[in-house]
């Protein structure tokens, strides 16, 4: 049984890029910190009667991230994983909390990292398998105060590029997504965008990837 697995995808651009990507693969994996989250957007897929497996994960636990891959791959053909969940803290430097900074490097780069490489092995042994992170235009430039945000995003851009070259030849292909701001629960908590009504939906957002992830490895949508 073909499967993607999908992290954050319980709400905003995950639960956007669950659906999107669902016409492709018989079951969807969705993983996310908090279970109910996850069951809305396994209702949203068994509506369109899709195949749907929640999968209660934190990316940051390397240990329970390995433990994934290993029952996933066990259970099903993973042949897709898109690395979304991500945090955000915003504001200036020196006012950024000591949590949000772990929040923000152990998410946003460990967390890709874990799910990445507890998967490869599967993928080498398949000879095949896709890989798609999603970054944020937050990883081709740097902005007032996002820094720690941007530096988290440049980190999965560095991670991202150099395993497209280290896995060049192969049949498992890596690629990124950079888009501008959208309108999903990541600003809540935050007043770093002011006007929420400019930001565009994630379904929008999601088709667009999904239209331009047709091959290239940098996938850009500049708002
Ligand atoms: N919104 C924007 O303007 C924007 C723009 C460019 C790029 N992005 C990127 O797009 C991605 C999706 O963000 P979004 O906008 O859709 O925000 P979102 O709705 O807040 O989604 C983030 C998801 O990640 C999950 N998550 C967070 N920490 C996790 C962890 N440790 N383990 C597992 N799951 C975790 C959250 O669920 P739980 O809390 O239940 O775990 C949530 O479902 C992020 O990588 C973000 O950086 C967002």
């Amino acid at each position: 049984m073909s499967a993607i697995f999908i992290t954050g995808a319980g709400t905003g651009l995950g639960q956007a890029l669950a659906l999107e990507y669902a016409k492709e693969y018989e079951t969807v994996v969705l993983a996310g910190r908090t279970e109910s989250k996850l069951q809305q957007t396994a209702h949203l897929l068994q509506k369109q009667e899709k195949k749907t497996y929640v999968y209660p994960l934190d990316i940051k636990d390397w240990h329970a991230v390995h433990q994934a891959a290993d029952r996933l791959c066990g259970k099903f053909s993973v042949e897709a994983i898109i690395n979304n969940a991500g945090y955000g803290a915003f504001g200036s430097l020196e006012t950024l909390k000591e949590e949000d900074i772990h929040q923000m490097i152990d998410t946003n780069v460990k967390g890709t990292i874990f799910v990445t490489q507890a998967f490869l092995p599967y993928f080498k042994k398949q000879q095949k398998g896709t890989i798609l992170n999603i970054v944020s235009t937050a990883g081709l430039r740097g902005k007032v105060n996002e820094s720690v945000y941007v530096a988290s995003k440049f980190a999965v851009r560095g991670f991202t590029e150099s395993l497209i070259e280290e896995l060049e030849g192969t049949n498992i292909h890596v690629k990124a997504a950079y888009m501008g701001g959208m309108d999903t629960p990541f600003w809540d908590g935050n007043n770093h965008i002011k006007d929420k009504s400019r930001l565009r939906s994630p379904k929008v957002v999601a088709e667009q990837i999904k239209r331009l992830d047709d091959g290239r490895n940098k996938i850009i949508i500049e708002s």
